[in-house]
């Protein structure tokens, strides 16, 4: 595991977007595992200035998302689709049905993630897997649990993952109560795993995640189980490393 202590949030967001650039670079058509959330925010925003300027270019890359809310249709403000096309999609030269994220408004949610993690795997899974954490350590959102679920699945979101997500929304009862998201299999299969982790209300869930006991209860301990992890945080986030 490497780690980047950088010392805020736009050095952290312009480490991580040169890790991916990189990527691009070596393998044109590489498949980009992609995360939403305000951690990978400042990251799209330097890969968009970047494809404008024509030093990277997302013509041949594939991208996965990790997940989206059960019940949100793409339009929707909230959903992961629309902050993707936001952030990053509607921004720089990659095909439109190149991208892919889980479809909310699927009748079947199981069938969905059946559909989406047998998707996953045509494309080879990730060549880098960009992730950000929530505070209790989820990845995705595979939410502290039993165990580690393997493959993409519906979930019943934790009220601390409700009420750390009602900022964006009118107030925590608009909150989705599920989400469909890939699993920890479907993560761990990546070639690359890149963390962004930004500010102190995630410094005890990296220090859990990086120095705990590995446990589907900290869902990003498995990381430690993965060969090529890259985490980019600032002081803050990783202020509880030893
Ligand atoms: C959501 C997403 C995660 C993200 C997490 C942290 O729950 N499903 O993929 O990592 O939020 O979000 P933020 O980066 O806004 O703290």
């Amino acid at each position: 595991m490497r780690i980047y202590r950088e010392k805020d949030y736009d050095a952290m967001s312009r480490r991580a977007a040169t890790i991916i650039a990189a990527q691009i670079v070596a393998k044109p058509d590489c498949v980009l595992g992609l995360a939403t959330g305000s951690s990978p925010v400042g990251t799209y925003k330097n890969l968009v200035a970047w494809n404008k300027q024509g030093d990277i270019s997302f013509k041949e890359v594939r991208s996965v998302n990790l997940d989206e809310y059960y019940g949100l249709s793409g339009d929707h403000d909230q959903s992961y689709r629309y902050f993707m096309q936001t952030n990053l999609f509607d921004h720089v030269d990659i095909v439109p049905e190149n991208t892919n994220v889980p479809n909310g408004l699927a009748q079947d949610p199981a069938a969905e993630g059946e559909r989406y993690e047998a998707l996953v795997a045509s494309l080879g899974y990730a060549d880098l897997q960009l992730l950000g954490m929530g505070r209790n350590g989820h990845i995705g959102f595979n939410e502290p649990c039993g165990e580690f679920p393997l493959i993409t699945h519906l979930v019943d979101l934790t009220e601390s993952t409700i009420e750390a997500n009602a900022r964006f929304f009118a107030s925590a009862d608009d909150v989705p109560k599920q989400a469909l998201s890939m699993g920890i299999g479907t993560i761990m299969k990546a070639r690359k795993i890149l963390v962004v982790v930004s500010g102190e209300d995630k410094a005890d869930a990296v220090a859990k995640a990086v120095q705990g006991p590995i446990t589907p209860e900290v869902p990003a301990s498995i990381l430690q189980l993965h060969p090529d992890v890259t985490i980019v945080g600032d002081e803050a986030a990783l202020s509880g490393l030893k």
